[in-house]
């Protein structure tokens, strides 16, 4: 499933990136060698990362 249409980011291609260190979405692009164009899929990378700092904050628990 594509995250970002624009350019062709997958899901996995995000959490890849967010596993590898990314906390802000422009890092997701960054790591993605891609730039925001209409920044739609910004919210939902933003709620991955969020997703993942609490299952990793639970864990940690
Ligand atoms: S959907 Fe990601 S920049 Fe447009």
């Amino acid at each position: 499933m594509y995250v970002c249409n624009c350019n062709g980011i997958r899901e996995r291609e995000v959490r890849a990136a967010i596993d590898q260190g990314a906390t802000r979405p422009a890092e997701v692009f960054r790591r993605c060698g891609a730039a925001p164009q209409c920044a739609k899929c910004v919210c939902d990378m933003r709620d991955m990362i969020a997703e993942t700092r609490e299952a990793l904050r639970y864990a940690a628990e």
